[in-house]
């Protein structure tokens, strides 16, 4: 690594990121079914009919997962908790079982001197809720504030920041538009809808938190770079209507009160009614801003179909095992473009960041020379972020462990630790030594 402590502010944080379903181990301890256990047990939506219900085991195994944490020298650890481990239903009885493992969670974490990240949503609709529609219904912003004070309750005195939502676009339009994750919907109505309640659910889960007088509360959005593919006028409009709907769908939302009319004139009708009532709620300060970046996309018109008539054309730069281009300048634009444009000088950390690799492991090792030095030019692009004056506190890689990487199961591997799923064995990879290297140094 080409970067210590040293080049970056003192209270700069470092850790790593993680998601309850992808790593607990959701047959465990009494959750209830969400809509990712059926969507996967659907043929032909998750490789292999993969499902969570063992993952990485992490619900029996955190301590020593936490101890890798430790011993790499990081700060702070982002996990998140599950709605239907602790509320089965999605509503009314809690599971106790569940409010334990998290209270265990986070003083194990404190043990350790990590910083404890939360997020409140990390997509596992407790399958309960779907049946009424889910995101496409109104009420899920109650469902999810009652669910935000009884977590809260319990771990919402010791945890350093939550976050409210872990990348809305995804909860919405990758889910509800494009249909490649739960509930695995195609319909611009459904989307629609979807796209107003993350908001509204967001505004609701932040209100409920400045009751309580929770600290340090937040979002973590995700940013897809979008490069026109020539400088064509309806090439133009095609990426502006890409970062319209992947982008500034959120960010204007939350920090302005206001929609790209880009959007909400493709979306129409289906919009629901009076939204803009909602906009109040949904634009309440928040206290800091997660940034998740992997990649870019080249975008061009496609005029074969509907709205919103956008394509992404192959990417000539060098690809990661999850086909994304690798592209560290778009993190650096898009601290700089939030700072300048949405957030000025709010606390901002790189939430998530990361790459899937062909890692194989021999000798008890894993030699991931691709990872490494993407995550050093990731967090050098934060530095200059940060050079260039936006006010970047913390980096977090995804992830900690290969874990479940929802539609393609058990196959991409993103972690600087190594997962054997037949034995739980943890080997953590060349990254890991590297990283824990660069993060001794100068401490
Ligand atoms: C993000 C998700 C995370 C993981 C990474 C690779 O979109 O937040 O759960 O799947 O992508």
């Amino acid at each position: 690594m080409h970067f210590t402590r040293a080049d970056f502010p003192e209270d700069f944080v470092f850790g790593a990121a993680t998601a309850a379903y992808q790593i607990e181990g959701h047959g465990f301890g009494g959750a209830g079914s969400t809509h990712w256990d059926t969507f996967a047990a659907t043929p032909g939506n998750v490789l292999g009919a993969q499902d969570g219900a063992v993952a990485c085991d992490h619900y029996h195994r955190y301590a020593e997962d936490l101890d890798l944490l430790q011993a790499a020298g990081m700060d702070a650890y982002r996990f998140s908790t599950s709605w239907a481990r602790v509320m089965p239903e999605g509503r009314g009885p809690v599971n106790q079982d569940g409010l334990d493992f998290y209270d265990r969670l986070v003083d194990a974490m404190l043990a350790r001197g990590l910083k404890p990240y939360q997020t409140l949503y990390h997509w596992e609709m407790p399958s309960a809720l779907s049946d009424l529609g889910g995101w496409t219904n109104r009420d899920v912003a109650n469902w999810f504030g009652d669910f935000t004070e009884v977590i809260m309750d319990r771990i919402g005195d010791r945890v350093e920041a939550v976050a409210t939502l872990n990348e809305p676009w995804c909860i919405a339009f990758l889910s509800h538009f494009l249909g490649h994750h739960a509930p695995g919907l195609r319909d611009l109505r459904a989307a629609a809808r979807a796209m107003h309640h993350v908001n509204l659910a967001h505004g609701e889960a932040m209100q409920r938190l400045r009751a309580r007088n929770q600290k340090n509360c937040g979002i973590v959005l995700n940013f897809d770079y979008a490069v026109p593919a020539d400088n064509d006028p309806d090439t133009l409009a095609a990426t502006d209507l890409q970062d319209g709907i992947a982008n500034r769908w959120f960010i204007e939302a939350i920090t302005k009160g206001t929609y790209p009319t880009v959007v909400t004139d493709g979306f129409g009708d289906h919009m629901p009614k009076n939204w803009q009532d909602d906009m109040d709620l949904i634009s309440k300060p928040i206290d800091w801003l997660g940034v998740n970046y992997y990649t870019r996309h080249i975008i061009a018109p496609d005029r074969e179909q509907p709205w919103p008539s956008i394509k992404a054309l192959d990417d000539p730069l060098p690809k990661t095992d999850m086909d994304w281009a690798i592209f560290p300048e778009g993190l650096k634009n898009f601290l700089v473009r939030l700072s300048n444009d949405y957030v000025g000088d709010m606390p901002v950390f790189v939430t998530e960041n990361g790459m899937a690799g062909d890692d194989r492991l021999s000798d008890d090792a894993v030699d991931d020379p691709i990872r490494a030095q993407f995550v050093n030019d990731h967090i050098l692009a934060t530095k200059d972020a940060i050079d260039a004056g936006a006010n970047v506190k913390g980096f977090f890689y995804w992830s900690l462990l290969d874990n479940y990487e929802w539609a393609f199961g058990y196959d991409k591997r993103f972690g600087i630790v190594h997962v054997d799923y037949e034995t739980q064995k943890r080997t953590p990879k060349a990254s890991y030594h590297a990283l824990a290297q660069a993060l001794k140094t100068n401490r």
